[in-house]
């Protein structure tokens, strides 16, 4: 982590969990253990049906809010598809876009995971673009082009100025959810593969860009992997659900 130029970001995605109840307490318990004077952002990404009321109980935090995915279209007959303005609309500073569930269990590929990039970018949101590879694809050594094919196919759409204000978050499908971690090291020669595909065109845009580790953090790995020089933030599944475990994380990202 170069903290001297990149302010952690420590992002909370909730996926398919919680209730009204629960998410207002798991916000409560993030605003109240959350120490307002250090440095790193925090980020939670409700399910959309509770972004509305979590914008209210955020209210003032300095805890930004985020949607889960994003729409490719602006609006008209689109059923059950929600638009970037109405992400805005309701208090959302950053999307999701391109999580590896959503390219695995919902077909999503790398055009339309392009088209919700420009979408959130459109609408005024910052994406979070998710890249990783599979096991298999590691273990044939296919991860770096896995990623460059990933990260490229938004270039080509958006062009590297779009990165400017983006997000992107190295996520290993063989680590999400499955308790399995990359290492710090594994995890960061992705990372430097990534900076440097932005850095050949654009050596500014790259030094500024946050890229965010994600695949099983949690509090006690946290430290290490923010440790390393690419590395600038988490994308924290399971282990955000838990208002002690994201907050132990947030604490390692200002330490
Ligand atoms: P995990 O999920 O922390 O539960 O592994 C991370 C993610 O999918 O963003």
């Amino acid at each position: 982590m170069n903290s001297t130029s990149r302010i952690p970001l420590i992002a909370g995605n909730w996926k398919l969990n919680g209730s009204m109840a629960s998410s207002r307490q798991l916000i409560d318990d993030l605003v109240h253990g959350r120490d307002a004077g250090v440095s790193p952002e925090m980020l939670v990404c409700p399910p959309y049906v509770y972004l509305a009321p979590a914008a209210g109980w955020l209210h003032a935090s300095g805890i930004a809010l985020g949607a889960q995915d994003i729409s490719d279209r602006d609006g008209g007959a689109y059923t059950g598809e929600v638009a970037g303005a109405m992400l805005t609309d309701v208090g959302c500073t950053y999307a999701i876009v391109g999580h590896s569930e959503r390219r695995t269990l919902f077909g999503e590929d790398d055009q339309r995971v392009a088209a919700k990039f420009r979408a959130a970018q459109a609408a005024g949101l910052t994406p979070i673009l998710c890249v990783g590879e599979s096991l298999d694809e590691r273990e044939s050594g296919r991860t770096e082009a896995v990623v460059t094919r990933q990260i490229e196919s938004v270039l080509a759409a958006a062009g590297v100025d779009a990165f400017a204000a983006a997000v992107v978050a190295y996520e290993p499908i063989w680590a999400i959810g499955t308790g399995r971690t990359a290492t710090p090291g594994q995890a960061q020669e992705v990372h430097a593969t990534i900076r440097t595909l932005i850095a050949a065109r654009n050596a500014t845009i790259a030094g500024q860009l946050r890229i965010l580790y994600g695949g099983s953090v949690k509090g006690d790995n946290a430290g290490d992997l923010l440790a390393e020089p690419d590395i600038d933030g988490g994308l924290v599944g399971g282990a955000s659900l838990k208002a002690s475990e994201f907050l132990a994380i947030y604490r390692a990202a200002s330490g």
